[in-house]
């Protein structure tokens, strides 16, 4: 995986989303293209050199999103990965893991750290999540196809405070806040269907919360 230089350039993202578009039913690549869409303007607003990292990781991070369940269990262990019960019953969460896989090998180009973290980490989050993870995270949860009662009432938390008004800081709180959001309602929603919630999850959320207070005490 290389992360030192970038392997490609805006020019190559087309390739990439006719690629990803022969790979997914309409109605996928039609979220694919709206979280790519998002993903640029948040990009705006925190880091606007990663918008072409930030856009391939868009592209990829639903690839493998169709494939069954066994499939992505075989595609797990062939890569030396075992599956759990929990993983099986928490399904949804294994795609972030097989697209991170199938990048180096199917898309090598785009094979770039930011690129394939992006897209391990944008179903459960995890502790300590970099700029560009928080981002396709949220991106995924806010994108314009999204229709969902907890998607719209993130879309709306996030920008009603106008942040392209706010300075860096306000914007790093508005980041984390608006992640720590979307976990309560990831959890409640797990919770109310009986599944577990993944340890990635909890500790993502956690760090968050603890980050929030520390905030807090420093301004007390
Ligand atoms: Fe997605």
């Amino acid at each position: 995986m290389m992360d030192s230089e970038r392997l490609f350039c805006e020019k190559d993202l087309d390739g990439l989303r006719k690629a990803v578009e022969g790979e997914l039913s309409p109605k996928r690549f039609f979220h694919v293209a709206a979280v790519e869409e998002m993903v640029a303007r948040l990009a705006s607003l925190y880091c606007p050199e990663q918008t072409v990292s930030l856009r391939a990781a868009a592209l990829l991070h639903d690839v493998t999103k169709e494939w069954t369940v066994e499939e992505h269990v075989a595609f797990c262990e062939t890569h030396g990965i075992k599956v759990s019960a929990q993983d099986r019953m928490a399904f949804k969460t294994l795609h972030a893991r097989t697209a991170a896989l199938l990048i180096p090998e199917r898309f090598p180009q785009f094979s770039e750290r930011t690129v394939v973290n992006a897209v391990r980490w944008h179903t459960t989050g995890r502790a300590g999540m970099t700029l560009t993870e928080k981002l396709l995270y949220l991106a995924d949860y806010i994108d314009l196809s999204r229709k969902f009662k907890d998607c719209v009432i993130l879309r709306q938390f996030f920008f009603a405070t106008e942040p392209e008004h706010l300075d860096a800081k306000g914007r790093k709180a508005l980041l984390r806040d608006a992640l720590i959001l979307s976990y309560d309602m990831t959890i409640a929603a797990l919770t109310a269907d009986g599944l577990p919630i993944a340890e990635d999850t909890v500790k993502a959320r956690n760090r968050l919360v603890l980050d929030r207070a520390a905030k807090k005490r420093e301004t007390i």
